[in-house]
């Protein structure tokens, strides 16, 4: 039997930047177990973690974060020392349709999550030893003007369902800390972008529409500015933070790659002109850039973040390692695949 050194619950490892970070510890940390617990909304995907499956030093767990039975369960049957908590629902369209899930997941189930972790660790005297590690969004933050950045010390001002719930679950996770002396830290993140996205997210979709000579739409008029942040850069982020930090601290990550929409679409259908360039002979265009088509903006839509992430870099010596169109070919190429293989088994 294997002496696991550390036992890690990692909520929603079947999501996008949850199975980047399964993988990646899973690799890097040979003697610590991940127990995954991933709900598999139609956003969580077992392909995400495949080859894991029989791996020693791993568990899938299905089930809902909301289900104090089971959280309970989990922590009685394994020796849990920390825990890193992706488990959410993400989509800020889907949050204006209708945000009662939001609400189940990001705050009540944050709330079981923590509330577990607090009554066991409580019992076994190791509540300011054992870590609560909360994944969240410079969402939170609201918008910004032209200038400026989010930091750490930025009121929340969240605009959409979404960013509220998350904004609410930092509050709950910033409140045990307070309350109880849980050892518990905060991550907030800009926009992610890699392999194993959800196909509803901008980069997947853009790719996706293009290759099947589709439009690609764009709100309003694509200028919203985001700051865009590689999936595995945000994976070493967290493992350093997790590791490092002190209790109660807040770090922004970003990823100091501030684009509008517009450019970041126009990037990656040059991308793909170059690396597809059958399919384009295919739909008949000479760049997929003529694809683009401009829909109504979404409601609320929050003009721009970016994140000041001057904390994290001075004090654990983080930084961004991934250039944007660097970034951006490779996770161009990995969705190319999938969309091949979709198109195969179709
Ligand atoms: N994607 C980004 O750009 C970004 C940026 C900043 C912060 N974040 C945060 O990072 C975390 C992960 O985001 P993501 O993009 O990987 O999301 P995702 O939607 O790809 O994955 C979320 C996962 O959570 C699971 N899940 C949903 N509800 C659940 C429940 N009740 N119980 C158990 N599992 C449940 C889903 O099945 C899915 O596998 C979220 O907390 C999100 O707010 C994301």
């Amino acid at each position: 039997m294997i002496k696991h050194n550390k036992t890690l619950l990692v909520t929603g490892g079947a999501g996008f930047i949850g199975s980047n970070f399964v993988a990646y510890m899973i690799d890097k940390y040979p003697d610590y177990q991940i127990i995954n617990i991933d709900k598999l909304t139609y956003a969580g995907n077992l392909e995400n973690v495949s080859g894991l499956e029989n791996h020693p030093n791993y568990e899938f767990i299905q089930g809902d974060i909301a289900d104090q039975e089971l959280i309970e369960s989990i922590f009685t049957m394994y020796d849990v020392w920390g825990v890193v908590h992706f488990a959410a629902e993400s989509h800020v369209d889907r949050s204006i349709e209708d945000a009662a899930a939001f609400i189940h997941t990001n705050i009540l189930g944050t709330q079981v999550l923590l509330q577990t972790a607090k009554m066991d660790w409580e019992r076994k005297g190791e509540l300011s030893q054992r870590r609560f590690h909360h994944i969240s969004t410079d969402e939170v933050y609201g918008s910004l003007g032209e200038d400026g950045m989010f930091s750490e010390n930025t009121p929340y001002d969240p605009r959409n369902p979404y960013s509220a719930s998350k904004a609410g679950a930092n509050l709950l996770v910033k409140s045990f800390g307070y309350t109880y002396g849980m050892n518990i830290v905060i991550t907030s993140s800009s926009n992610n972008y890699g392999p194993r996205q959800h196909e509803e997210k901008l980069i997947p979709t853009i790719i996706f529409n293009a290759l099947a000579g589709n439009p690609i739409p764009i709100y309003g008029d694509g200028k919203n500015i985001r700051d865009w942040l590689y999936v595995m850069d945000h994976c070493k982020a967290i493992d350093l933070i997790f590791h490092q930090a002190e209790a109660g601290e807040i770090f922004n990550i970003g990823g100091r790659s501030e684009k509008m929409n517009i450019e970041v679409v126009k990037t990656i259908c040059g991308i793909l002109d170059e690396m597809e360039s059958g399919r384009l002979a295919e739909i008949n265009k000479n760049s997929f850039t003529e694809l683009i088509s401009f829909t109504k903006d979404r409601l609320g839509h929050d003009r721009r973040y970016a994140v000041d992430d001057s904390k994290l870099r001075q004090k654990l010596g983080w930084r961004a390692e991934e250039e944007l169109k660097n970034g951006l070919i490779k996770t161009v190429e990995w969705y190319v695949k999938r969309w091949k293989s979709l198109a195969e088994s179709h």
